[in-house]
């Protein structure tokens, strides 16, 4: 398995070491995830691949048997890349494969689990760092200082979806050659959409910005926003987020009053991380309201975040509601 990597992609990495290891693990995840896709693609000719497990994952979700094997192939394809420490959303704690490796590896192994045994499209989410000299400095550190970030896609195509700080590209995995092509360089998010995406079952749980942000959508051409508005919501961030960069978008998983859910569901090492370093590589913007996704420092490894991500215009729109929060 390979991947035509775009001259590009890691033209920001000066150091050669890293670069090459870089590559070298990119490589290694898209082989553990050609298989996961292999998996995905079989289904329920797999038996069982969205039974729960009887386990569950850090944040207290139930762990599917996809959950599970997904993480299982991850970790065994990282023993033999240049990967030091190993972070999952499956695994309580950092796993420690290689101390002396240059690099620190977080994911979530299989993104969207609630739509495994749908044929809807699932994913893997990555993000890469740097490794220091111990396993928890490699991970408690700002979104910002990552060297590379992305997702991959299994749906009606395995995609890529990738930036090293150097622009955001999307591979498909060609089933043909059995390897992953370039297909889209240098995306670009456009920076206006009226087209947004939340689990609006939640409303009565929000905070006054978002509601009154989304009420205000709602009133249409009619309402403040003058605008008529269109709503899509998968449930796996992966593809929302792949469709956002495809043709624009907002998305948003804030904070509520359920239980648990104070700074919303999405974890900020593995899933808003990466994904608003791909977003930010295309033009758009990634916050939790009003702070920069990138920005923000990790205390604890499967910390939540609130996040909102997409064109820039509507992010901007949303982040002047939140500023607004005491007098709403
Ligand atoms: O990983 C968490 C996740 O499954 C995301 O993929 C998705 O965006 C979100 O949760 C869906 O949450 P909810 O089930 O609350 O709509
Ligand atoms: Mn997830």
């Amino acid at each position: 398995m390979a991947i035509r990597f775009s001259s590009e992609f890691a033209k920001n990495i000066t150091d050669n070491t890293i670069r090459a290891a870089v590559l070298e693990t990119v490589t290694a995840l898209a082989g553990a995830c050609k298989q996961i896709s292999h998996i995905c693609a079989r289904g329920p000719l797999e038996q069982g691949l969205g039974a729960e497990t009887g386990g569950a994952n850090t944040d207290g979700d139930a762990q599917k048997a996809l959950d599970v094997r997904s993480d299982e192939i991850i970790t065994k394809a990282l023993e033999t890349a240049p990967v030091a420490y190993y972070a999952s959303e499956e695994q309580d704690d950092i796993v420690t494969l290689a101390a002396s490796k240059p690099l620190a590896l977080a994911s979530d192994p299989l993104d969207g689990s609630s739509n495994i045994d749908t044929n809807v499209s699932i994913g893997t989410i990555f993000s890469m760092f740097e490794a220091k000299d111990n396993a928890a400095d490699s991970f408690l550190r700002p979104g910002s200082e990552q060297i590379c970030g992305g997702f991959f896609v299994y749906g009606p195509q395995t995609t890529l979806v990738i930036t090293a700080g150097a622009g955001t590209d999307t591979y498909v995995l060609d089933p043909d050659s059995g390897d992953f092509e370039l297909a889209l360089a240098a995306m670009k998010i456009m920076p206006v959409s009226t087209e947004y995406a939340i689990n609006a079952s939640n409303h009565h749980h929000w905070g006054a910005p978002i509601r009154a942000y989304i009420e205000d959508c709602l009133l249409g051409v009619a309402g403040p926003l003058a605008a008529k508005y269109n709503m899509r919501w998968v449930g796996s961030l992966v593809a929302d987020a792949n469709r956002i960069l495809s043709r624009g978008g907002m998305f948003m998983y804030p904070g509520d009053d359920r239980d648990g859910y104070g700074d919303g569901r999405l974890r900020l090492l593995y899933e808003a991380s990466p994904v608003a370093f791909v977003i930010e590589q295309a033009g758009g913007a990634a916050t939790d309201g009003t702070r920069r996704i990138l920005d923000i420092p990790l205390g604890t490894l499967h910390q939540r975040v609130p996040l909102v991500f997409g064109s820039k215009e509507p992010v901007q729109t949303l982040g002047d509601y939140y500023k607004k929060q005491d007098i709403l």
